[in-house]
């Protein structure tokens, strides 16, 4: 979002005539900015063989989705339900990974008779795999590295106490069933966890993965998960995604170089692809000078973003009808039925009702996190590509909450 002449604007497009025109709250994300986060990750790693599976469950609206393809993203999903909105845009299933955690086995049979790769997370399912296709499906392996990175235990994925992935402590175990089946381990996989901002989580992890990986003779791929950093709060400093690239291909040609072949390295980024492209739009409704503190409610709440209260995540928060407003401490709150604070005493342009405020970040983990708690519906989504604003998802109606009660 730009801000010129106390005007803010989304290629051009202004927010507050967007919600005048699609309604508020509004999910609002920015084409361009997806263009250029896929545009860095392929230059930081021009290095290496390197593919991106972007980890979906991110954001799945569909023109999102369209616009990963365009740009020759490939996908990673987590569900059947993800596996077939990329089939909705067109991605073939051996272009989609599936990367499950602990789901029943007729989900993984379904993925992998549609060509899909999958990441195996546990013994028992390894075992099913092998007894099912014998080495007639190529797989990958997904190794938990018993790594700890990033600072938020919600998000960490790799440490001893997680319970995604096979702990490397059980590599013997593995290679036995590989071996009892002639299973065809073509990738070795790890995700690290959510929020990474250094190399070195990165690299302790890839090196655990890489030593596992001279174990494996017929690999084509090392697959490094998601995890890459983005700036939420504007302290935050960013990736230097560069430098990344550059330290990890070095650690990645040192290891193909003892692997004796030069392998595929695969990320699988949800946030860094498309947290930064979305704005949630929402409008001030009540404004409660309370003697503790100055709340504002808006039109949302938990059910639309909840990875505040979910996370203590901070989001950093615009009032897009007043820029250049007098500064005053706020308190932003829900309308939802239970405490749904955004941000606690944070200064803000002087808010009026009807305000529309913009929180940021808003691309990933939101519109897929939110939920009709409290009977309410899910906000519009809106595109902004080429300059052109596109609605790409209708605001849900009371029909849509009733659809599928059966006692009506
Ligand atoms: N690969 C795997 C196997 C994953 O489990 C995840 C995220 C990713 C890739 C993508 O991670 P990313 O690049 O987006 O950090 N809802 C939380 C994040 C949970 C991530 C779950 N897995 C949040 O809003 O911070």
């Amino acid at each position: 979002m730009q801000l010129s002449d106390n005007q803010y604007s989304i290629q051009g497009v202004d927010p507050v005539e967007l919600c005048r025109q699609y309604g508020s709250p509004l999910y609002v994300y920015d084409g361009g900015t997806i263009r250029r986060k896929v545009l860095e990750l392929q230059e930081a790693f021009s290095g290496v063989k390197m593919k991106i599976k972007y980890a979906c469950k991110a954001n799945t609206n569909l023109a999102v989705l369209r616009l990963m393809r365009e740009l020759g993203v490939e996908l990673d999903v987590v569900s059947p339900g993800e596996f077939e909105m990329g089939r909705c845009v067109g991605y073939l299933g051996s272009q989609i990974t599936f990367t499950p955690s602990g789901v029943p086995y007729p989900e993984v049979r379904t993925a992998v008779e549609a060509g899909a790769t999958v990441n195996i997370d546990s013994l028992p399912l390894l075992e099913w795999f092998g007894q099912t296709y014998g080495s007639s499906k190529p797989c990958l392996i997904r190794l938990k590295p018993n790594v700890a990175a990033g600072g938020n235990i919600k998000i960490m994925t790799a440490h001893t106490d997680s319970k995604f992935g096979i702990s490397v402590a059980l590599l013997d175990n593995v290679l036995a069933i590989v071996e009892k089946y002639g299973i065809k381990v073509i990738g070795l996989h790890q995700h690290t966890g959510s929020d990474i901002k250094e190399a070195e989580p990165f690299l302790k992890a890839a090196g655990v993965i890489m030593e596992a990986a001279l174990h494996f003779p017929d690999l084509e791929v090392i697959d490094m998960g998601g995890g890459f950093k983005v700036a939420y709060h504007p302290e935050d400093s960013l990736t230097d995604m560069h430098t990344l690239g550059q330290q990890i291909t070095a650690g990645f040609k040192d290891f193909c170089a003892r692997y004796g072949r030069e392998l595929e390295l695969w990320f699988e980024p949800g946030k860094f692809l498309v947290s930064e492209s979305g704005y949630l739009l929402v409008t001030a409704t009540v404004l409660k000078n309370d003697p503790a503190r100055f709340f504002i409610h808006v039109d949302s709440g938990l059910n639309h973003l909840v990875r505040p209260m979910m996370y203590g995540s901070y989001h950093h928060i615009l009032n897009v009808s007043n820029p250049g407003g007098e500064a005053k401490t706020y308190t932003v709150v829900g309308y939802i039925c239970e405490t749904d604070t955004f941000a606690t005493d944070r200064p803000l342009p002087e808010v009026r009702p009807g305000d529309v405020l913009a929180f940021l970040n808003a691309g990933a983990y939101a519109f897929t996190m939110s939920s009709n708690y409290n009977a309410r519906v899910r906000p519009a989504e809106v595109l902004i590509d080429h300059g052109q604003a596109r609605l790409v998802r209708r605001r849900e109606t009371l029909d849509d909450l009733l659809r599928t009660q059966e006692d009506l």
